[in-house]
C-alpha cells in the first residue's frame, strides 16, 4: 500500500551515536557519565552548526560579523556562531572546567558551579576560507582529563596528544558526519536529517596501510625543504593522484576514507607550519592512530609534542602508516 512504510526503510534498531555513546559507557562500571554528557554537548553543538551551515544563504550568515540584518540585530558570523555554540553546550554540560578555542585568544574558564572534570580544545568551524564558496567545512574537538587538583589554569591545556581521552570531528560535507575515537577504535556516524540523529554508518574504520592520494597546497613548492620536495617528486613519478581541498577535515576524512597522505609541512615562510597542535593536529592524529594510520611532524608522533602555549603551530604528515613512513625516512636521510 502506498502510504505504509515498509519495514526496510525505517531501522527500528538502529545504532545512533547517543547509544553507542551510551553503550561504551557501559563498558567501564567505574564511569559516571560524565564524558557521555559531555559528547551530547558537543553532538548538540554540531547539530546546530550543521542546521546553520545548510542554511547560511538564506539565513544571511555569510558575511562579516559586525553587519546588521534587516530587524536591525547584529549578524553572526558562521564561525562566531559556531564558536558561540561550542563554548555554550559545553559550559552547560557541567563537565568541563577549561576551554580552548581556536577562536578565542586565551583559555576560558568555566564559571565555578559549572566545572566537570574535562578540558576540552576545539576548532568550532574549520576551513573559514571555504565556507562563502559551499566547500565543505568541519569542526575539530580533543578532549582531556585535568590531571592537578589545583585551580583550572592554561597548564591543565598543555598537555600532550598522548593522554587524550577522545577526540573526533565533524565534516558538513555532501552529508554531516561525525567521526569519534574515545581511544578503543574509530567510528563513523552520519546525520540523519529525517530523524536529527547521528547513526552509525562506519564502524571500525581502518585507513590503508599504503594509499595512492597525496595531499598538500603545492602553491607553496618553492618553499619546502629538501625532504618535501623529494617525496612529492617521488609521488609524481609513481603517477599518485593529487587532491587539495584547504580544509583539513574534509583531507583528513578522505585519507581516513581511501587511503594516502595530507601533509602540511613548514614552509621557509612558515616554519612551524600552519595548522594548530591543540585543536587540529592533536585531534587528528589521535584518530588517524586509531585507525591504524599514523601522524607526525616530520620527526616524531604528533601526539609525543609536549605543548608549550595554546595556539601552537606545528608541521604534519598523516594518514597511511606506509606513506607516512617513507616522509620520515626522508627526513632521515636529509638530516632535517
Ligand atoms: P583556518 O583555521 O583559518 O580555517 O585554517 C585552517 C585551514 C585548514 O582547514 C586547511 O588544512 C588549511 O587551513 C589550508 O591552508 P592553505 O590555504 O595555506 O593551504
Ligand atoms: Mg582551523
Amino acid at each position: 500500500m502506498a502510504n505504509q512504510v515498509q519495514r526496510s526503510e525505517l531501522d527500528t534498531n538502529c545504532m545512533t551515536l547517543s547509544r553507542f555513546i551510551l553503550m561504551e559507557q557501559k563498558k567501564h562500571p567505574h564511569a559516571t557519565g560524565e564524558l557521555s554528557q559531555l559528547l551530547a554537548g558537543i553532538q548538540t553543538a554540531i547539530k546546530c552548526i550543521a542546521n546553520a551551515v545548510r542554511k547560511a544563504g538564506i539565513a544571511a550568515l555569510y558575511g562579516m560579523a559586525g553587519d546588521v540584518n534587516v530587524q536591525g540585530e547584529e549578524v553572526k558570523k558562521l564561525d562566531v556562531l559556531s564558536n558561540d555554540l561550542f563554548i555554550n553546550m559545553l559550559r552547560s554540560s557541567y563537565t568541563t572546567c577549561l576551554l580552548v578555542s581556536e577562536e578565542n585568544k586565551t583559555v576560558i574558564e568555566v564559571e565555578k558551579d559549572h566545572q566537570g572534570k574535562y578540558v576540552v580544545c576545539f576548532d568550532p568551524l574549520d576551513g573559514s576560507s571555504n565556507i562563502d564558496c559551499l566547500v565543505s567545512i568541519g569542526s575539530i574537538f580533543a578532549i582531556y582529563r585535568k590531571n592537578t587538583d589545583n585551580e583550572p589554569s592554561v597548564d591543565d591545556a598543555l598537555q600532550p596528544g598522548r593522554s587524550l581521552v577522545a577526540a573526533g570531528y565533524a565534516l558538513y560535507g555532501s552529508a554531516t558526519m561525525m567521526v569519534l575515537s574515545t581511544g578503543n577504535g574509530v567510528n563513523g556516524f552520519m546525520l540523519d536529517p529525517s530523524i536529527g540523529e547521528f547513526v552509525l554508518t562506519d564502524p571500525n574504520m581502518r585507513v590503508k596501510d599504503k594509499g595512492k592520494i597525496y595531499s598538500l597546497n603545492e602553491g607553496y613548492a618553492n618553499l619546502w625543504d629538501p625532504a618535501v620536495a623529494e617525496y612529492v617528486q617521488g609521488k609524481k613519478a609513481k603517477k599518485a593522484g593529487a587532491r587539495y581541498i584547504g580544509s583539513m577535515v574534509a583531507d583528513v576524512h578522505r585519507t581516513l576514507k581511501y587511503g594516502g597522505i595530507f601533509m602540511y609541512p613548514a614552509t621557509a615562510d612558515a616554519p612551524k607550519g600552519k595548522l594548530r597542535l591543540l585543536y587540529e593536529c592533536n585531534p587528528m592524529a589521535f584518530v588517524m592512530e586509531q585507525a591504524g594510520g599514523k601522524a607526525i611532524n616530520g620527526k616524531i608522533p604528533i601526539l609525543d609534542i609536549k605543548p608549550t602555549e595554546i595556539h601552537q603551530r606545528v608541521p604534519i604528515f598523516l594518514g597511511s602508516a606506509g606513506d607516512v613512513t617513507e616522509i620520515e625516512e626522508l627526513y632521515k636521510k636529509h638530516n632535517l
